[in-house]
């Protein structure tokens, strides 16, 4: 990552949207910045993204994969329901590669979708899932267990939007909904198995993973 590829990133104004927290005027990423940390922290050898605006979030995150130099790979599912900035694959590989990124896959489908295709059943193991779809409890539960049998043991997981309800018109006023994706991370906060971590900044991610991971490997057997 250089500034001068975080000032092509914020020169886009879509870019700077949908509550990462980023701000021109510092040239700050916001919860970018951890997006980024925890990719070249954990060094994933395969992520997957759920949803996203116009990429923020595969893009910093492929941008990761990218330094860490393993040749890693980001699966990216989002079905263009917003408006049609997905529909194009050959746009959408040229959008990412703007960004010198070839290591992005998108997938114009659903979860729902997307779980019944060849793709799904060849899926290469879970490091990080980002989790930034329709944000109803409901289906951020989905896309968690769409998942959690593909995760590695010390994956982390992150879902957007996911600590308080918002009115949200993205799907125009006829499908304007409130996001309940907070819902959800309460249900998960009453499992022993999981750790979880809420940042609060702008429209705020919460941060999963599996107790396990989190202790020293000569714990991981007594606990
Ligand atoms: C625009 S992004 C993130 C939105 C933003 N954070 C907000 O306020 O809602 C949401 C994306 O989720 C995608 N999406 C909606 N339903 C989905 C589903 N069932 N599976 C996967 N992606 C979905 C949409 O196509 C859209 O591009």
């Amino acid at each position: 990552m250089s500034l001068d590829w975080i000032a092509a990133i914020l020169a886009e104004k879509d870019l700077c949207r949908m509550g990462h927290g980023q701000r021109t005027e510092d040239q700050n990423l916001g919860l970018g910045w951890l997006y980024y940390a925890l990719a070249r922290i954990a060094r994933p050898e395969h992520v997957v993204c759920i949803g996203s605006w116009r990429g923020f979030v595969p893009i910093v995150l492929g941008r990761a994969l990218r330094d860490n130099g393993q040749g890693a790979k980001l699966t990216f599912i989002d079905p263009s329901l917003a408006d049609d900035f997905w529909t194009d694959s050959q746009r959408t590989r040229q959008w990412f590669a703007s960004f010198g990124l070839d290591n992005i896959e998108h997938h114009q489908l659903t979860t729902q979708q997307f779980v019944q295709s060849q793709a799904y059943r060849s899926l290469a193991p879970v490091g990080m899932l980002f989790v930034d779809g329709y944000h109803s409890q409901e289906q951020a539960r989905f896309d968690h267990e769409a998942f959690a049998e593909r995760l590695t043991d010390d994956a982390f997981v992150l879902f957007h939007d996911s600590i308080r309800p918002k009115s949200s018109g993205i799907y125009g006023e006829k499908g304007r909904y409130t996001h309940s994706v907070h819902l959800y991370m309460d249900e998960l906060r009453e499992r022993p198995d999981l750790q979880l971590m809420d940042f609060a900044t702008d429209s705020g991610v919460t941060l999963v993973r599996s107790v396990q991971s989190a202790l020293s490997p000569s714990l991981r057997e007594v606990r």
